[in-house]
């Protein structure tokens, strides 16, 4: 297992690039199953949760190719294997992604049930409970959700989600576009990745009204033609490396980045005294001295992020003051405070709250990571921290970010990966 080394206390400088998002790159490949023939996806990230649900397309009778860059190619043939196996599937909870188009396309389905991760129990009663309503039948058998859809083809329908799910509201997406008549989503997830879906598959000929919005139509369609897409550039990626410019009290500028798919991000980092500007292409952070004390609380979009929550609590730990954060996500995305606390911070978790005390500085140690966003707050700890910190076990790190030592290495930072 790969570690990654750190030497703190390096001021970074310069320009870096966003890479494509994983969060949109998923979903739009399981959209792939929607039509037979070539698909070419542009700007999809080269990461091992892509890597997976490659494996799971391979898996069905689909041929998945890199190309050029970031291109990825994909046949989809006229009849596959609509499955999705436990031992791929537990190693990513996102493939449930490939229910939706299997059964708008092929009218059964077999996904492994995700099962939980270090963050949450991640259930997906929302996406079974939008698809019935879509007349899918569903049982869960032996861990798998055995879905077939008795009348061939799923029908339109009205249909309000609980709560805001953003791949529930994907699979409800996918699974409309082929259905019979008109569907009314409510309640939506307003994620931009949703809005990116939303474009991909109106790009393959679908008929949907307000992707992105808290209400979606859709009109369904019999048919769809293959996918011309590029993903959009990954707002979590380009947040993580906003923070680090704040954090080390650097001067950086983000490339390829959106700003408004970034707003309350952008508002904590200038409350939290990072000074932020727009420049052609992007976005520039310069960190003035400590940060100052932030009070936080997850939301789904245009809310706080919760996949920006570890990141934004490395820079609380050295604020000049004292920080509130609330996650309200997840049950179980504290995991990091345990690790940030061996590096010196002072942080006390009470629920769903933490506490975070600011210190002048953290103090590089050995640190284990245990899930994607809090390897990557690990690593932006490593930065301040004095002296040598070891994040271990970094593939957490490596299923949502692109070789991130070699983006934050040109920057300045004194940061390597050792293969064990
Ligand atoms: C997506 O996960 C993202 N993953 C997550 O990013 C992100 O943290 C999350 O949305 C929230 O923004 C992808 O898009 C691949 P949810 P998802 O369904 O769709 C509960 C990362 O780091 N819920 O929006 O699985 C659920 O337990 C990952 O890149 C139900 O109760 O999240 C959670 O508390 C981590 N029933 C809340 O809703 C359901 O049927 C939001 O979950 C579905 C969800």
């Amino acid at each position: 297992m790969d570690k990654i080394i750190v030497e703190g206390g390096v001021p970074l400088r310069g320009t870096v690039a966003v890479s494509g998002a994983k969060n949109a790159a998923l979903p739009a490949l399981a959209a792939s199953l929607l039509a037979e023939g070539d698909h070419v996806l542009h700007n999809v990230p080269d990461l091992a949760d892509v890597r997976t649900l490659g494996r799971i397309l391979r898996h069905m009778g689909c041929v998945v190719e890199r190309g050029e860059g970031r291109t990825v190619h994909l046949r989809v043939p006229a009849a596959l294997n609509a499955e999705a196996p436990y031992d791929l599937v537990r190693t990513m909870r996102a493939s449930v992604v490939v229910l939706g188009p299997l059964l708008a396309r092929f009218g059964r389905a077999r996904v492994s049930l995700p099962g939980g991760c270090a963050i949450g129990a991640r259930p997906i009663d929302q996406h079974l409970k939008v698809l019935g309503a879509m007349g899918a039948e569903i049982t869960i058998e032996h861990g798998y959700v055995e879905a077939k859809v008795p009348r061939g083809r799923l029908r339109g329908a009205e249909f309000v989600f609980d709560l805001q799910t953003v791949t529930g509201t994907e699979n409800a997406l996918m699974a409309a576009v082929l259905a019979d008549g008109e569907t009314v989503l409510r309640n939506c997830a307003r994620e931009p990745e949703v809005a990116d879906l939303a474009a991909a598959l109106n790009g393959m000929g679908a008929r949907i009204e307000g992707g992105g919005r808290a209400e979606i139509r859709v009109h369904g369609v019999s048919s769809l033609r293959p996918m011309r897409h590029a993903v959009i550039s990954d707002r979590i990626e380009a947040g993580t490396l906003l923070v680090a410019g704040a954090l080390t009290r650097g001067d950086v500028v983000v490339q390829g980045c959106e700003p408004d798919h970034m707003a309350a991000l952008l508002e904590k980092l200038r409350e939290a005294g990072a000074v932020l500007e727009l420049v052609p292409g992007g976005l520039r952070v310069r960190g003035e001295g400590r940060p100052k004390p932030i009070s936080l609380r997850t939301a789904p979009h245009p809310g706080f992020p919760t996949d920006m929550q570890a990141q934004m609590m490395v820079l609380a730990a050295v604020a000049d003051g004292s920080s509130v954060i609330t996650e309200t996500i997840f049950e179980n995305r504290y995991m990091h405070v345990l690790e940030l606390r061996r590096l010196g911070a002072e942080i006390t978790v009470d629920g769903k709250t933490a506490l975070v005390k600011g210190v002048p500085r953290l103090s590089g140690a050995p640190v284990m990571a245990s899930d994607l966003r809090a390897s990557a707050a690990l690593v932006l700890a490593g930065l301040d921290a004095s002296g040598q910190t070891e994040v271990q076990r970094v593939y957490h790190l490596d299923r949502g970010y692109e070789r991130l030592e070699e983006k934050l290495a040109p920057l300045g930072a004194r940061i390597r990966r050792v293969s064990a």
